[in-house]
């Protein structure tokens, strides 16, 4: 449990969020499979993370901490069957893209995760590889972890994805690569590039025309080195809490700032909040900023739907917060995949921003939330998920009186230092 008193009399300094989750699953898997050796520096050290690098363990990669970087020793594509089951923790993005790998590979495994992630969808991947040619298996059909999965032998596919998922694109993806020829994926808007970028990065085929990703399969991967951004989906709550703070002044460092999921900071500046590009650069072939954000700024409630859903789609929870706060009306539309993320976010947020005194109405794809209200400090519940987890805390900031978080040790997901690096910005009014 968290607990959050008074609002801050400031919230001010400069901070750097740790590296990004999807990135760092991506160097890790990648790392896994090129030939020599692959270097991640920044990653990020969390739950998630240590969830794919057992996995990959179990499969006979070599992988070890050196400082803040980890080391790789790659595979030339081919793993090792592993002795025992594979558990990908409460990771989708674990267990969806080790799908992909694990199609490609000429023997038997099997996956679960976490009571959460077994009941999260895993269709939406197994149908792709299994027309690729893997053969999956689960007690109920393949809807759901666990499931067993015997590879090897792939086709290449040309797959039109019904929905913008990066985790379903780079299944495929992956798999593609041990499939000989062309494998396409098109889907119906933009997801989260991360793959695509990775993969050239270590020398695979791989090409991009609007909503289509091609690769040619069967390419030899280069070892690489991966510099992983600080991860926009973390700062996410910072940039928040700073909008909301009047007087607050916050440098987040080392941002990754890829398009494809920048969404946040284009529907927090047309809220009205003061958010400021600063040192643009490039990171390997990820585009990296400082992001300074200063609150006070009158917010207003705006409308999130169509193309930008999956471009901020993990920021919802957050944006909700935002929008508590902003004069007017917010609407969220077209964003149903909150139904089935580590909780479902659309009725669990709002239940818990209500009990903070937020006029929040849950719709079938989305929420509205009728913004301006003074927030209440309350009890809340994490519902088990790490972001709304830090959601509430960031609500919690702003609410009167005290606010506690209950089950916010799922934070450790994604953020483990999230209180540590919110207490650093808090500038509490002087005793005297
Ligand atoms: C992710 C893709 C998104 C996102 C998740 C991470 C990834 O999920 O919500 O947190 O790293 O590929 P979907 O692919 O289900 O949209």
């Amino acid at each position: 449990m968290i607990i959050i008193t008074n609002p801050p009399e400031r919230f001010c300094g400069e901070i750097a969020v740790p590296g990004d989750k999807s990135i760092t699953h991506r160097a890790l898997m990648l790392g896994a499979l090129a030939r020599g050796v692959t270097e991640v520096k920044g990653y990020l050290d969390a739950r998630d993370c240590l969830s794919t690098i057992r996995c990959l363990q179990q499969l006979g990669v070599k992988i070890t901490p050196q400082g803040n970087n980890l080391i790789i020793e790659g595979r030339n594509m081919v793993l090792k069957q592993p002795a025992d089951i594979l558990d990908a923790g409460n990771s989708g993005t674990t267990a969806r893209l080790l799908l992909g790998i694990l199609a490609g590979q000429p023997f038997k495994t099997m996956l679960t995760g976490d009571k959460s992630l077994r009941s999260r969808p895993m269709k939406r991947v197994t149908e792709p590889l299994g027309l690729m040619g893997a053969a999956i298996e689960g007690e109920g059909g393949t809807g759901n972890l666990p499931l067993a999965v015997s590879g090897g032998d792939l086709r290449a596919i040309n797959y039109k994805s019904p929905r913008a998922s990066a985790q379903v694109k780079t299944a495929v993806l992956l798999a593609g690569l041990y499939a000989e020829g062309e494998t396409t994926v098109e889907e119906p808007h933009r997801s989260r590039d991360h793959t695509e970028l990775m993969m050239k990065k270590f020398g695979v085929p791989i090409r991009s025309e609007g909503l289509k990703v091609a690769l040619e399969g069967r390419p030899v991967l280069r070892g690489s080195q991966v510099r992983v951004p600080g991860d926009i989906s973390a700062a996410a709550f910072m940039m928040v809490a700073a909008a909301v703070i009047p007087d607050a002044e916050v440098l987040l460092k080392d941002v990754g700032i890829n398009p494809t999921r920048s969404g946040i900071i284009e529907a927090l500046q047309e809220m009205g909040a003061s958010l400021e590009l600063q040192n643009k650069r490039s990171w390997g072939e990820e585009p990296v900023a400082d992001i300074l954000v200063r609150g006070g700024k009158r917010l207003e409630g705006i409308t999130l739907q169509g193309e930008i859903i999956p471009r901020l789609i993990d920021e919802i929870p957050v944006i909700a917060v935002a929008a508590a706060l902003a004069e007017g009306k917010t609407v969220i539309s077209d964003a149903s995949e909150l139904r089935v993320k580590e909780s479902d976010r659309i009725s669990e947020l709002c239940a818990q921003l209500q009990k903070l005194g937020v006029q929040i109405t849950e719709t079938e794809d989305g929420m509205i939330i009728d913004g301006g209200k003074q927030l209440k400090g309350a009890e809340v519940e994490s519902c088990g998920d790490h972001r709304i987890a830090m959601a509430l805390a960031v609500a919690g900031l702003v609410a009167e009186g005290e606010t506690a978080v209950h089950g916010a040790e799922v934070i450790n997901i994604s953020f483990p230092k999230f209180m540590p690096s919110m207490r650093s910005l808090i500038v509490k009014k002087p005793f005297n």
